[in-house]
């Protein structure tokens, strides 16, 4: 099927009578003729509903539509995309091991890996992704056991250079994580370029609508555990039996094992009717990323040539020093996010963003209704201009979210916010 196809089809044929939609089966348990068909389930032996923290019905339509839809081989839904990021890296990770990550990731993300998992004894290294090859080599260690990037960072818009990034993987012999969120599949399938797990906060453009918080983490089944650096995938494991998840499992090795360890132990578990809302956004996913961009690029360039602007960031753009990396990785489209400095600064900006009347003041992305944030003012109100700087957010930088209305009432709202000046 094609990818329009796969976005209304995949995860759910009904048979003869039933719902023509997956419906919300909103139950925790699900009930079994026998003790033995039970016990079964526990050891993994058969695959199964019993407990809805480990799967249920309709997250489980959803999930075999995303594994269709990135190329993998298999899919955990999570309740947020800040536990996808969490539970990916732990599921290879452990305390005394190391990860290299790019530096320009969401910032949420960031705060995950410099504080919350050094606290439990994992270590990251941030890395310039603008590096060549050769520098970046230099951050591996022994016990490197993960490479992560954006392929669209948040909020820099940089394009990361995902074979690079899969070559540098391949030199520590680790697998390549790769959040795709700002991308999604219908624009990039970081598969195809030697990522191994791909994760997305389904918050954004996957969902949509701005109604289900969500994250997912979808394995290649690409990567090699037999390589002596992981043997969590390759020895028993005794909560199991003594299963061990590459013989049992084989390509699905990763993406089991997030399911039956983490989302057992840890419970970052979807609720069925965010399942449902997740999997209705996605029915849509093309359409709406065709309009995100349009939208964006139009905005991109009426801002590009305005005169009450500094710069603007778009890697679509010609002049984007990241033209020629979105024309390998992006080659169709890009995301709906684009940002720009006003001139006037700090004081400019917030002006500018108060006069708004059809675009909204929102701390969030990848909406159908077009939002903007002004970053010094709100999400990053605590930082000095000097840190700002440092950082790359100037006092002037505004953020704009592009959605699908017409773009006439886009460019009209922005324009009477730059007459209010
Ligand atoms: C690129 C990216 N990854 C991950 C996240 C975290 O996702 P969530 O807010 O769904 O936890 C975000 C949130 O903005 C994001 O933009």
């Amino acid at each position: 099927m094609e990818f329009e196809t796969q976005c209304l089809h995949s995860g759910y044929t009904p048979k003869n009578g039933e719902p023509r939609v997956q419906p919300i089966v909103q139950s925790t348990t699900f009930t079994y003729d026998s003790a033995e068909d039970i016990g079964d389930l526990f050891d993994l032996k058969k695959a199964g509903f019993f407990y809805s923290r480990l799967a249920n019905p309709t997250t489980s339509v959803v999930e075999e539509k995303l594994t269709a839809l990135e190329g993998g081989v298999g899919a955990l839904c999570t309740s947020s995309g800040q536990a996808a990021a969490f539970y990916a890296l732990l599921n290879v990770l452990e305390s005394g091991d190391h990860f290299i990550s790019s530096s320009s990731i969401y910032g949420g993300t960031y705060n995950l890996f410099a504080h919350t998992l050094k606290k439990m004894g994992i270590d990251v290294t941030f890395v310039d992704p603008s590096l060549p090859l050769e520098e970046l080599t230099r951050a591996i260690q022994p016990n490197t056991k993960a490479v992560f990037g954006e392929t669209i960072a948040n909020p820099a818009l940089r394009v990361l250079d995902i074979e690079k990034f899969a070559q540098l993987a391949q030199a520590a012999q680790a697998p390549l994580i790769i959040d795709n969120t700002f991308a999604t599949p219908y624009f990039c399938r970081p598969f195809e370029f030697g990522a191994n797990i791909v994760v997305h906060s389904t918050t954004k453009y996957l969902d949509g609508h701005a109604v289900a918080l969500g994250g997912v983490i979808i394995d290649g089944g690409n990567f090699n555990w037999h390589n002596g650096k992981f043997p969590q995938f390759t020895q028993p494991d005794e909560t199991y039996h003594g299963l061990v998840y590459t013989e049992t499992f084989g390509s699905a090795a990763y993406i089991v094992k997030a399911r039956v360890q983490l989302m057992r132990d840890l419970g970052a578990t979807p609720a069925p009717q965010n399942s449902f809302l997740l999997n209705l956004g996605l029915e849509t996913l093309a359409l709406r990323m065709q309009a995100h961009y349009r939208n964006a690029l139009t905005v991109a360039e009426f801002l590009e040539a305005h005169p009450c602007v500094n710069a603007v960031n778009y890697p679509a753009l010609k002049s984007s020093p990241d033209y020629a990396l979105k024309q390998k990785y992006v080659p169709n489209g890009l995301c709906g996010v684009v940002s720009f400095e006003i001139k006037g600064g700090k004081e400019a900006a917030a002006k500018w963003l108060n006069a708004l009347k059809l675009v909204s003041r929102e701390v969030h992305v990848a909406d159908i209704r077009t939002c903007a944030l002004h970053p010094a003012s709100s999400t990053h109100r605590q930082l000095s201009a000097e840190e700002l700087e440092a950082i790359d957010i100037s006092a002037g930088l505004i953020r704009i979210s592009c959605g699908i209305e017409h773009i006439n009432d886009i460019l009209a709202d922005l324009q009477q916010a730059f007459d209010s000046l």
